[in-house]
């Protein structure tokens, strides 16, 4: 049965819900600290001990979180004024002994900015339901990755291709005047419909594959977690494969992203690249790249091709050891050894449509990242304007830079027989991305002395002075080190 709920099935749900405060800080405050964070790593029990006195707000969350049966009178205590039967109706409970049970995932999300929604999903502790071709995910890992490592400034339109459950839709309510969300299978068009009635928001629900719904329209801010499950062509689950070979499926949605971004607009996307024998793969990713476009790459994650087919296999709740899942790895196995593929990478990939000479970069970064990500894209698409308008060396010679907060400088020693002996040094940020470029003791200096009163090129003669070096020869040395401190947020024009 496909989730359907009317405007006043959902307004009867707001009302319980927010009676109850089932909402992220309401249940957060029942669960208790211990409890919301075993549940979250899939450990039940202490989160059923921690609302047995929780009234209809523990009924709710062993209700619709928990996957547990409870008695009419209470269920219906807890949703009034929805009765159980309308709520049955409506696709979210199942009539079992002993009272009622959820028939779909419906929990509250939200994140530090607020937002306050609730997300419809097909439950995922149930392995029957979760192995289905059309089964739709909940607010995953995933989601979250691309949620928070999606740049929120206030645009115009948003697109959302592959809503699912309509996790990114919704965050991209709040920041965009009209938000446009597709998905290819049905089951995940009603998700996304009932999730977008639940929250009262009228996103603009489109069916269809790819960016053929939208085909001849412009947005300012498209975002996709997208199918991208490098594999066989062929379609075990719609939210993971894409039904084209490898990586062919992503490589053809970047290319043919940016006639719909309008001028200046942003993609923000998840995706996967093989690693091919022979082949380097910031090649490959760079090679799918149309013209007009500064784009930013960022390779979050490698993982060997057992890894990777173990990885999703178990992702979607498959027994490892059956005979069906040894087939389904042994064929994927096949596939990739047949295509060469020694490795998978995974991460980010930005792409905002620009008339300039475009600015490509293509790189790694693997530590991990505990602030969100979105500002940092935002900042860094501004960091490659700004240095395409400096360009020539004058003009970055002429500019004033400060050292951003929290840049550190780590000198590193290694023990002999006379004691330590200075082997290098290297600055790196202590917030946001980890970078950390290597310097040489004029460098470090030239950075000290960014502190955003003097022009680069005042600095230069000094040190020139300083270390009876030819200007010319710290500026040849200093100026491609600059840019790259500049474009990783270790400079602050
Ligand atoms: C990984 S899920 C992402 C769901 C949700 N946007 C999120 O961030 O959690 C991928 C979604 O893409 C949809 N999808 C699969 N193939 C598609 C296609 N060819 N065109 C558009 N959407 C597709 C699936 O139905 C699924 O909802």
């Amino acid at each position: 049965m496909l989730p359907e709920i009317s405007p006043a099935t959902a307004d009867a749900l707001r009302t319980a819900f927010d009676r109850v405060d089932y909402r992220t800080d309401g249940v957060r405050a029942l669960l208790g600290r211990e409890a919301h964070a075993a549940l979250g790593r899939g450990e039940p029990e202490p989160a059923f001990r921690a609302t047995a006195d929780g009234g209809a707000l523990g009924v709710l969350v062993r209700l619709l979180l928990l996957g547990a049966v409870e008695p009419d009178a209470a269920v219906a205590a807890a949703l009034a004024p929805l009765t159980p039967a309308d709520a049955a109706a409506a696709g979210l409970l199942r009539r079992v002994d002993g009272g009622w049970a959820a028939a779909l995932d419906l929990r509250p999300h939200g994140d530090d900015d607020g937002g306050g929604w609730w997300v419809l999903s097909d439950l995922s502790d149930f392995p029957a339901r979760r192995q289905e071709r059309d089964h739709v995910t909940g607010v995953g890992g995933a989601s979250l990755t691309l949620a928070s490592a999606t740049p929120r400034t206030p645009v115009g339109t948003v697109l959302d291709l592959g809503t699912g459950c309509g996790v990114q839709a919704l965050h991209a309510s709040r920041h965009a005047r009209a938000v446009t969300a597709t998905d290819v299978a049905p089951r995940a068009l009603a998700m996304a419909r009932a999730t977008f009635a639940l929250n009262g928001l009228d996103v603009e629900l489109l069916d269809g594959p790819w960016l053929a719904p939208v085909a001849g329209r412009r947005f300012d801010l498209i975002v996709s977690n997208p199918p991208f499950v490098p594999g066989p062509a062929r379609v075990d689950y719609v939210y993971r494969d894409s039904g084209q070979a490898g990586d062919d499926a992503l490589a053809a949605l970047v290319g043919a992203l940016p006639e719909h971004l309008e001028p200046g607009g942003v993609a923000q996307l998840l995706g996967s690249w093989l690693h091919v024998r022979g082949e380097d793969w910031p090649d490959r990713v760079r090679s799918w790249l149309p013209a007009g476009v500064n784009a930013w790459i960022v390779q979050r994650e490698v993982t060997d091709p057992a890894l990777h087919v173990g990885t999703w296999q178990r992702d979607a709740g498959l027994d490892l050891h059956s005979p069906t899942a040894r087939a389904q790895a042994g064929a994927w196995l096949d596939w990739l050894a047949a295509q060469k593929v020694e490795a998978v990478g995974f991460g980010f990939l930005t792409l905002r449509r620009t008339d300039e000479a475009p600015t490509v970069v293509v790189e790694d970064l693997p530590e991990e990242i505990t602030d969100p990500l979105g500002p940092e894209v935002a900042a860094w698409l501004d960091r490659v304007v700004w240095l395409r308008a400096h360009a020539a060396d004058d003009a970055l010679l002429g500019a004033t830079l400060r050292l951003a907060d929290g840049i550190v400088l780590e000198r590193y020693a290694t023990a002999g027989d006379e004691g330590w002996t200075d082997a290098g040094a290297a600055v790196a940020r202590a917030e946001g991305p980890r970078w950390r470029h290597e310097v040489d003791e004029p460098a470090a200096a030239l950075l000290a002395g960014c502190r955003g009163d003097a022009p680069l090129n005042e600095l230069v003669e000094l040190l020139a002075f300083a270390h009876d070096r030819p200007a010319d020869a710290i500026v040849t040395a200093a100026l491609p080190a600059v840019r790259e401190l500049v474009r990783h947020g270790l400079l602050v024009p």
